[in-house]
């Protein structure tokens, strides 16, 4: 696996998968390389904390780090290479021009300006990379439908695939946050993949998720459409940690 981080570095041929990611990678980030492995010559993994998408410096700071793990895992999946620049390569002095994705979901609505700072990651990943296919989890719904979005509006060219949520044996779906849950944090967490899935038969799943969430203190419930298929979407906070997660309600991922 070769290790890039300056741009000018990448010169790729043939058919470039790219999986965007902030690293502390889990079984979730590993789904999409296997996806990307197999459908694509070139296998492109980018690592990078991405400052702009962050709306509380604390959280940006405590988002956890391991780049030498990360690099091992990575290499394990079969990543070709990993870009993983600096922010100053990113954003250099006088950066200035932004992607202004307007945000329709409750999870844009709760993080204002998150998915300016998505969008415009993604769009320059995409343009730093050129790849053929991009990968995303479904576990992060709203930024599925912005990235989508953003390739259909701005012409971009690129697939974007959407794969299903990894979860742990207990439910919750892997998340680089849970690693700053406590036990019990993590046992109350469980709460919303539980509310999710047992909402989703009903017949007006939104308000059996918040009877079902109780306990636990929901951002917002909401229903998403994803290109067709319609998501059980939901936020919730446990002690100082916000938790994201949604289960399929109708239709299939495309
Ligand atoms: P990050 O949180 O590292 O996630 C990288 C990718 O892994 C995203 O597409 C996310 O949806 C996916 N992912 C996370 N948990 C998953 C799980 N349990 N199952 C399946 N896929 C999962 O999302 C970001 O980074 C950033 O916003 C990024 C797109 C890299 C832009 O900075």
């Amino acid at each position: 696996m070769k290790v890039v981080r300056g741009i000018s570095e990448l010169r790729l041929d043939g058919e470039v998968g790219l999986v965007p990611t902030m690293g502390a990678l889990h079984a979730g980030h590993i789904s999409l390389f296997d996806a990307a492995r197999a459908e694509n010559d070139v296998v492109v993994a980018s690592l990078f904390v991405n400052p702009a998408q962050f709306g509380e410096q604390s959280d940006l700071a405590r988002y956890p780090r391991d780049e030498a793990r990360d690099l091992e895992l990575a290499e394990q999946a079969g990543v070709d290479v990993l870009f993983a620049p600096t922010i100053e390569e990113m954003y250099p002095t006088g950066f200035a021009t932004w992607v202004d994705a307007e945000e329709t979901g409750a999870e844009g609505g709760a993080r204002p300006g998150h998915f300016r700072g998505v969008a415009t990651v993604c769009l320059k990943l995409f343009n730093i990379v050129h790849p053929t296919r991009a990968y995303f989890g479904q576990k992060d719904a709203q930024q599925t439908i912005v990235v989508r979005r953003l390739v259909r509006d701005l012409n971009l060219g690129v697939d974007v695939r959407v794969l299903a949520t990894v979860r742990d044996e207990d439910g919750l779906a892997l998340s680089s946050r849970n690693a700053l849950l406590t036990p019990a944090e993590r046992e109350r967490a469980l709460g919303l993949p539980r509310a999710l899935t047992k909402a989703a038969a009903s017949a007006d799943p939104v308000a059996a998720a918040r009877a079902e969430l109780n306990g636990l203190d929901p951002d917002y419930v909401e229903l998403l459409d994803l290109d067709g298929a319609t998501l059980l979407a939901a936020a919730v906070r446990v002690g100082s940690i916000r938790l994201i997660d949604n289960v399929l309600v109708k239709g299939a991922l495309a």
